[in-house]
Parts: C-alpha cells; sequence; structure tokens
C-alpha cells in the first residue's frame, strides 16, 4: 500500500514534435482504443503540435489518454508572437506541457533560467511540466555528462515545483532521433544522479518524481530501458507516430 502509493504509475509520453496534419488524429484514437482494450499499467500522454491539441483532446475524450502542449511561454499573455502560453495549453484540453526539450533549447536558444520560468508558469495554469535535461555527444566523451545534465537540471527546476506534480525527462542529444539509444549502464547511473539532486532539493518528494528516458526509444528496447532502476517512463519520438509502435512500447511498461 505505502510503496504503491509512493511509486507512481510509469508514464509513457509520445511527443510527435512538428509532425500530425488532421490525419493523424486516426492515430490518436487508435492508440485509445488499444488502451480501452485493455487499461495500461502506466499512465499515457500524447503531445501533438499546437494546432491538433483541441482536436486530438476531442478525438481521444473519454479514453485513458492524456494530451498535453510540447511547449509553453513563461508569461501569461502578451506580444510574443507565434508564442502560446501555459494557459492556452488548459484552455485547449491539454492537462501536461513539455518544457526545455533539447530541440527548444537548441533551435529557439531557450536557456535554463527560461526553462524554469516555463515550467513555473505551467504550474501557475494547473499543468503537470515533464523538464528536459541532456548532454551532447561532445559533453559525454568529454566526460561532462552527469555534471553538466545535474547542473542543467538545477537551473532548469524552479522552487515552485515543491508539492507540484512535475517529471523529469533525461534525453542525451546524441540519442534523439538518431536510432542510438544510451546503453542501460549510461542511464542507469545519470537517472541515479538526478534522483539524487531532486531528493537533496524536494526531500521526500524527490524520492517519487518520475524520471523519464528519451532518445530512440523504440518496442525492441522499450522493455530493457523501462525495467532499469529510477526509470520511471519514456518520452517517446519517433515511434509515437505509430499506433502501434506506441502501444508495444506502453505494454512494455
Ligand atoms: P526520438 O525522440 O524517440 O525520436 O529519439 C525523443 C524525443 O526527442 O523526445
Amino acid at each position: 500500500m505505502t510503496l504503491l502509493s509512493t511509486t507512481p504509475r510509469p508514464l509513457i509520453a509520445g511527443n510527435w514534435k512538428m509532425n500530425g496534419l488532421s490525419t493523424a488524429l486516426d492515430e490518436a484514437r487508435a492508440i485509445a482504443a488499444g488502451l480501452d482494450r485493455r487499461p495500461a499499467a502506466a499512465r499515457v500522454a500524447i503531445f501533438p503540435p499546437a494546432t491538433l491539441l483541441h482536436r486530438l483532446g476531442e478525438a481521444v475524450e473519454g479514453s485513458f489518454v492524456l494530451v498535453g502542449g510540447q511547449d509553453c511561454h513563461g508569461a501569461a499573455s502578451g506580444a510574443h508572437t507565434g508564442d502560446i502560453s501555459a494557459q492556452m495549453v488548459a484552455d485547449a484540453g491539454g492537462t501536461m506541457v513539455i518544457v526545455g526539450h533539447s530541440e527548444r533549447r537548441t533551435d529557439h536558444g531557450e536557456t535554463c533560467q527560461q526553462v524554469a520560468g516555463k515550467a513555473q508558469a505551467a504550474l501557475a495554469a494547473g499543468l503537470e511540466p515533464i523538464i528536459c535535461v541532456g548532454e551532447s555527444l561532445e559533453q559525454r566523451q568529454a566526460g561532462e555528462a552527469v555534471s553538466f545534465v545535474i547542473g542543467q537540471l538545477r537551473n532548469s527546476l524552479p522552487d515552485s515545483l515543491a508539492g507540484q506534480a512535475f517529471d523529469v525527462a533525461y534525453e542525451p542529444l546524441w540519442a534523439i532521433g538518431t536510432g542510438h539509444v544510451a546503453s542501460v549502464e549510461n542511464i542507469v547511473e545519470m537517472h541515479a544522479a538526478i534522483r539524487t539532486e531532486l531528493v537533496a532539493r524536494f526531500g521526500e518528494q524527490g524520492r517519487a518524481t518520475p524520471i523519464l528516458y528519451g532518445g530512440s526509444v523504440k518496442p525492441e528496447n522499450a522493455r530493457e530501458i523501462l525495467a532499469a532502476p529510477e526509470v520511471g517512463g519514456a518520452l517517446v519520438g519517433g515511434a509515437s507516430l505509430k499506433a502501434k509502435d506506441f502501444l508495444a512500447i506502453v505494454e512494455a511498461a
């Protein structure tokens, strides 16, 4: 009983990135239908592009599928052309939001400070943020992976997360979309370091915060990754675009 309440169900999160037109709603319906046949041991969430958020929410309504945004602005509203606020994500039916994905950090120069502001905005809008961290290949080769990721984590998590539901996703940049999955040893080492930092920062709460792994998670490697110590779920890119593959990953949790 106590164990169950401190060990949340794993979260399998599908990050569709800049993929998906109206026709992709069929994949979301297929995911919802697949889960309805067999209620999952995991929480399942889809993060479609913002243009599909509302319609996807409607398409999976009444199912076990949660829906979230891929990013939000740190401000509640204002003159920020092209951005969307956390409140808008919530208004469109989202209950979660990804912040600090490496593609945002790289493509849009987002800093840890901005990411922390986004996480804070997410909480203010009642969303559960997934805060992403991860090192580059150069940093790993230089033996700086753990120190870099822990520094990034420290600066990307606002203090206001204390007492709130949130998740951390570890995504090594060299494993994203490359087919090169991190070794279980690499994952275990990093997740243990992240856990230590979360406990130091948030106490008991930090013991239960789900730490997701992301980077080339596929049906073939999901079981081994999800069984590793301190892996509380997966953030899945490419393999979340096809209902069959995504459901196979959910099954592995
Ligand atoms: P990938 O992407 O599964 O396609 O490697 C993961 C992510 O960036 O969230």
